[in-house]
């Protein structure tokens, strides 16, 4: 018998206000046209003053308990996977714990940007596994429209806030693919090229900052380290991409998605794909992609499901899946 982490529920929070391409078009010198056919974003959606990435999680971890019909207390460990956190410290996980009223277990986050979604399901993954937890909370929640730079075109139309989370559960396999839950996981990250995609704020400079991307060179990257990162954590588990029923990738960028999805020939009707409504909300996208996907009768019980990420650090990384 082997312990597997599996799916219990899932979860989704947007904030209300959407943001279509066409506003961006009074504050910069940009079109609809441009963003819609260089990154796939028709809208995304912005939180309104005062609420935090905190609130995004928690609205989120609500509707994903309810998923899983379960309550707070049912729940051993929080991990939020964010870079936007409403304060240095202490972590949103743990301000996320008070606001379900859990007062047992433990929260933290994990920061490894836009991956951070594939970093934290494998760190849950490996608490269950190692009798650390029965019951795990993960998140992704993001409000990345608070590190825009609104006069650099080339980075404020492509990004959105939102949150998504998982519940996953110990539960008994039989050590095969075939099991549900958590198959494999591949994480990478190489920091020399930190200087691609970063934010000019911090302890540094006593400021929160910018985000500031070289926006070619972290594309050249995703489109060789993404097919290769699923590839390996497909290997692990001793599958390969044509067992894959759904990708679910990073939603960055349409033609990241189509170029990772080309490069593992697997056809764009098996890949999920919101990052037209969400645009890109970093470690947000992969669980808001998971909810969306369940949610659109897409993503059945049994699926095998791979997801890929890539961000800042440079870290990447993939988690492969039975639904
Ligand atoms: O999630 C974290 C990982 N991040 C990513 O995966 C993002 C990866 N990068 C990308 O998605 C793409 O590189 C972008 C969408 C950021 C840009 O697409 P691109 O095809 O690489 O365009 P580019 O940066 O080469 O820019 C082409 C042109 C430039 O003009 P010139 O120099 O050719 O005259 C830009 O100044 O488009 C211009 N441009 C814009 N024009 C209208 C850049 N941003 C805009 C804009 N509106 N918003």
């Amino acid at each position: 018998m082997t312990i597997r982490a599996t799916v219990k529920g899932v979860g989704h929070y947007l904030p209300d206000r959407v943001v279509p391409n066409a506003e961006f078009e009074a504050i910069i010198e940009t079109s609809d046209e441009w963003i819609r056919s260089r990154s796939g974003i028709e809208q995304r959606h912005f939180a309104a003053e005062g609420q935090m990435t905190s609130d995004l999680a928690t609205r989120a971890a609500v509707a994903a308990l309810a998923d899983a019909g379960l309550v707070a207390g049912d729940i051993d460990a929080i991990i939020v996977a964010t870079s936007t956190p409403d304060l240095t410290f202490p972590s949103v996980a743990t301000m996320v714990q008070a606001a379900l009223g859990m007062t047992r277990g433990y929260a933290f986050d994990v920061q490894a940007v836009c991956a951070g979604f594939v970093y934290a399901l494998t760190t849950a993954n490996a608490l269950i596994l190692s009798g650390q937890a029965n019951r795990a909370l993960v998140i992704g929640a993001e409000t990345f429209s608070r590190l825009m730079n609104w006069k650099d075109r080339g980075t404020c139309v492509l990004f959105g806030d939102g949150a998504g989370a998982l519940v996953l559960e110990a539960s008994d396999g039989a050590g095969t693919a075939a099991d549900r839950g958590i198959l494999s996981a591949d994480l990478n990250s190489d920091g020399r090229f930190r200087d691609i995609l970063y934010v000019n704020g911090g302890t540094s400079t006593g400021t929160t900052g910018h985000l500031v991307m070289e926006g070619k060179e972290v594309f050249r990257h995703a489109i060789e380290k993404l097919a290769e990162t699923a590839h390996h954590a497909l290997e692990k588990a001793g599958l390969t991409p044509d067992d894959v029923d759904w990708i679910v990738p990073h939603q960055a960028n349409i033609r990241i998605i189509e170029g990772t999805a080309k490069r593992m020939q697997v056809s764009m009707d098996r890949v999920i794909v919101t990052v037209q409504d969400h645009g890109n909300t970093s470690a947000a996208s992969i669980p808001l992609a998971l909810s969306v996907g369940k949610a659109r009768g897409q993503i059945k019980p049994g699926d095998l499901l791979v997801t890929e990420a890539i961000g800042g650090g440079l870290a990447w990384g993939s988690v492969v899946l039975r639904w």
